[in-house]
């Protein structure tokens, strides 16, 4: 008998699974339920884009790309950048990944040593520690707080670093808080990395989903930009989630090792996608307003609705989350989540699944049809009102 448990990576075996699928495996269970669990634009691919994509296999382009993609998207997302946020990349500092996932496990693969520390302010998505794990790094959790809006401060970072520390992750707009970080908060951070060695890792997949500001890159502060790593992607701006494509920028001779690891990794990304991302970049300004409108709206709605139902919840400025304060009813997030599934058919995430410092919170994505947000906090009512009395 082969005992597989002695066989495996160590650092693999050791790893727990992303807290978010356990409700997704209740919810399959499940008739009549409503998902405000998965992190996803409830919209379809605008047609143009789908449509870029077809055309591109009616004229038989279904071979493997350049590894670090076709050069004509490389071209369209710098374009995209100086356009949308000024920022300046060349197409040579431009690649095409699978994901923004796969940007950030390239720069955490290309960067780290044995024992290199990186700094992951949270709560946040749940890729960042694993990842810096699996390249036997080390994650340095940092928990910012409701009161400061969920930014990273100064001080807090200040207090993280350490001579071991390669790397600090940035991941704003925020996945789950829906905090952002604006000029101010960047040039303070600036100011603590200046003389250090330590690199930024600004995971900026929502930059288009900010809510009455434009988005801050740390690219676009001139003391960052020489050592920022810019991921971003197509999921969430243009509604892709499924055509798994994203890119990263970032200074030459790191570039130069990331794609090294892409090359025997990946080898090019989907090449359909990439056909489908040119339109999207050229073409897409006009849907990326429609969608982030209409998440505006059910934003209002729902923030509303929480505080009507006495939930203390900061207001998010970007991405399409709530995080609303749920404790103080004798429960922890995990058990009032999987009791609000269990009985109101309701799928919200525990606060616990990204990261330290979620305990107390829910996250709720309100990126789901405003009846399905309307029965949602309904039911929430009858929930909170059960466990208040
Ligand atoms: C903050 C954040 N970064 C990255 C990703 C991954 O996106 P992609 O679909 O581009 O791999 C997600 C997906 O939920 C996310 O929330």
């Amino acid at each position: 008998m082969m005992d597989y448990e002695k066989l495996m990576s160590e650092n693999v075996r050791t790893l727990q699974p992303s807290g978010i699928r356990k409700f997704f495996d209740i919810l399959d269970t499940m008739k009549d339920a409503i998902s405000l669990g998965i992190g996803e634009p409830d919209f379809v691919t605008p047609w143009h884009i789908r449509e870029a994509g077809v055309y591109s296999l009616e004229q038989g382009f279904t071979k493997y790309t350049s590894n670090a993609g076709l050069i004509r998207l490389r071209g369209a997302v710098s374009d995209y950048l100086k356009r949308r946020f000024d920022i300046d990349y060349d197409p040579a500092r431009v690649f095409i990944t699978v994901g923004g996932s796969e940007a950030i496990d390239l720069c955490i693969r290309a960067m780290l040593n044995p024992g290199d520390e990186v700094i992951i302010p949270v709560p946040s998505f749940v890729c960042y520690g694993p990842l810096v794990t699996m390249a036997n790094g080390v994650p340095v959790y940092v928990e910012t707080k409701a009161e400061n809006e969920f930014r990273l401060t100064a001080q807090e970072l200040r207090s993280a670093i350490t001579p071991r520390t390669k790397l600090l992750v940035l991941p704003y707009p925020n996945n789950p808080t829906g905090a952002i970080m604006e000029r101010g908060d960047l040039e303070a951070i600036a100011e603590v990395l200046r003389g250090t060695d330590i690199m930024v890792l600004s995971d900026e997949i929502y930059a288009e989903l900010t809510y009455g500001q434009t988005h801050v890159s740390p690219c676009n502060i001139p003391e960052l930009y020489e050592r920022t790593l810019l991921v971003n992607g197509f999921s969430k701006a243009y509604a892709m989630t499924g055509w798994r494509l994203g890119y990263v920028c970032g200074p030459a001779p790191i570039m130069k090792q990331m794609l090294k690891i892409h090359q025997y990794g990946i080898m090019s990304a989907p090449t359909t996608s990439q056909y489908a991302a040119i339109e999207a970049l050229r073409n897409g300004d006009g849907d990326i307003e429609t969608m982030r409108d209409s998440y505006d709206k059910r934003r209002k709605l729902m923030l509303k609705g929480l505080r009507d139902l006495g939930l203390q919840c900061f207001e998010p400025r970007g991405a399409f989350y709530m995080f609303p304060k749920i404790g103080g009813y004798g429960l922890t997030s995990d058990q009032f989540c999987t009791r609000f599934l269990q009985e109101e058919k309701v799928a919200i995430i525990p606060g616990t699944a990204f990261g330290p410092g979620g305990e107390g919170y829910t996250r709720i994505c309100y990126a789901s049809s405003v009846e399905n947000i309307e029965t949602a906090l309904e039911r929430l009512g009858d929930f909170l009102g059960r466990l208040r009395n």
